[in-house]
C-alpha cells in the first residue's frame, strides 16, 4: 500500500492552517505542524498532528523541520508583527529560506499562500513581499500552487468588526467603510488547499480565491446588529487621523501602522472585488460559505455564550 505523504504546515495555528491541518488528519494524511509555541498547538496534537517548534525567522529549524516532508504548506504570515517577527523578516527572508529548505530536502510540492491583493504595485508593502515571494515559489523549481484568498470572514467579519460590535454595541470605523469587500470562510480556502497538496497531477499553479458575497464594513455591522436584534449604532472617525496615527505608531509596532495605513487608504487604491466564488465551488464541488450564514452563527455563538449555565 503507497504511504501518504507527509504535509508540513507552517502556519498550523492560524485561521487557515487549523482547517487545513485537521482536514488532512481526517483524509490519513500525516502532518507535521511547524509552530513558535507548540503548547498552542495541543488540539492538533490530540487529532494526530506531530509538532515541532520552529520559526521562519530561524532557518535551521526550518531545515530541520523539512527533512522526510513530501509537500509544504506555507500559510503563516507576520503583516503585525514587530521587532525581529516584522513581515520582512517573516514574510520575505523567512519565506525565502523556507524555500531553500524545502529545495535543500527534496519537498516535491510546494503550496504558499499569498493574497489576493498580492501584486507589484500594491499599495501595501505587504502586497508587494507577497508578490515577491509568488515570484520566487514559481522561479524555484519546485512543483507549486500559489493560493490567492480574498479576505478570510474569520478576521475581517467577524474579529475586527462583527466581534467588537457585538461587545460594545457600536461599530467604530476610519472614513465611510462603503467600500464592497470579497470575504471568503478559511475553511473553504482549506479545502482548496487540501487539493492543491494531494491532488495528482497538481491542480492549479496559481488561482485566485474568493467568497460568494461582497459587502463593506458598515453593511457588516450592520448585518450583526439586526441579526443580533440590536440597534446599529457607529462612530465614523477620519480616514486622515488613521494614517497620522500609523506614522505615529510605526517606529514603535510596524504590524500596526501598516493596519491603521490600510484603514486610511482611499476605496479605489485597493478595490476587493472577486467573482469567481461560482466557478470555484462548481469545480471543487463543495457549496462556499455564505456571509449571511457566516454572521448568523456568530451571532447564535455569542447569544450562547451569554445564557448563564444552570
Ligand atoms: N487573514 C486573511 O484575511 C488573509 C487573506 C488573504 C491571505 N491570507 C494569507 O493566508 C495565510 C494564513 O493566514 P491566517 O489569517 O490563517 O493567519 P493567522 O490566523 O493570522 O495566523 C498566522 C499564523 O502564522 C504563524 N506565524 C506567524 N509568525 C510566524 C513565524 N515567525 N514562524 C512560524 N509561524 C509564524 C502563526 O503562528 P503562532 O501560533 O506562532 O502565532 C499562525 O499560525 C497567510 O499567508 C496570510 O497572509 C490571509
Amino acid at each position: 500500500m503507497k504511504t501518504p505523504p507527509l504535509v508540513l504546515v507552517v502556519g498550523a495555528t492560524g485561521a487557515l492552517g487549523r482547517p487545513v491541518v485537521r482536514r488532512l488528519l481526517a483524509a490519513g494524511v500525516p502532518v507535521r505542524a511547524l509552530c513558535r509555541h507548540p503548547a498552542q498547538a495541543a488540539d492538533l496534537v490530540a487529532l494526530g498532528a506531530e509538532v515541532v517548534a520552529g520559526d521562519l525567522i530561524d532557518a535551521a529549524s526550518l531545515q530541520r523541520a523539512c527533512v522526510g516532508v513530501q509537500s509544504v504548506l506555507a500559510c503563516a504570515h507576520g503583516l503585525l508583527g514587530r521587532g525581529r517577527w516584522r513581515s520582512e523578516a517573516v514574510d520575505d527572508t523567512g519565506h525565502r529560506a523556507l524555500i531553500a529548505a524545502s529545495q535543500a530536502a527534496g519537498v516535491q510540492r510546494f503550496v504558499y499562500v499569498s493574497a489576493l491583493l498580492a501584486g507589484p504595485d500594491s499599495p501595501l508593502d505587504f502586497g508587494r513581499t507577497k508578490h515577491a515571494i509568488e515570484q520566487a515559489v514559481a522561479a524555484s523549481g519546485l512543483p507549486h500552487a500559489i493560493l490567492r484568498p480574498s479576505a478570510f470572514m474569520e478576521h475581517h467579519v467577524h474579529r475586527f468588526n462583527g466581534e467588537p460590535f457585538l461587545k460594545h454595541g457600536r461599530a467604530v470605523f476610519f472614513g465611510p467603510a462603503s467600500k464592497p469587500r470579497n470575504f471568503v470562510a478559511a475553511d473553504d480556502v482549506a479545502r482548496i488547499a487540501v487539493h492543491a497538496l494531494l491532488d495528482d497531477p497538481l491542480p492549479f499553479e496559481r488561482l485566485d480565491i474568493g467568497g460568494p458575497d461582497h459587502a463593506s464594513n458598515a453593511e457588516v455591522a450592520a448585518l450583526y446588529a439586526r441579526l443580533a436584534g440590536l440597534p446599529y449604532k457607529a462612530t465614523h472617525l477620519p480616514a486622515g487621523l488613521a494614517r497620522a496615527l500609523a506614522r505615529v505608531v510605526r517606529p514603535l509596532h510596524p504590524g500596526v501602522a501598516r493596519i491603521l495605513g490600510l484603514m486610511g487608504l482611499p476605496d479605489e487604491a485597493l478595490p476587493e472585488h472577486f467573482d469567481g466564488a461560482a466557478a470555484l465551488a462548481q469545480r471543487f464541488g463543495f457549496r462556499m460559505t455564505r456571509l449571511q450564514a457566516f454572521v448568523q452563527a456568530r451571532v447564535q455563538a455569542h447569544v450562547q455564550a451569554q445564557v448563564p449555565a444552570r
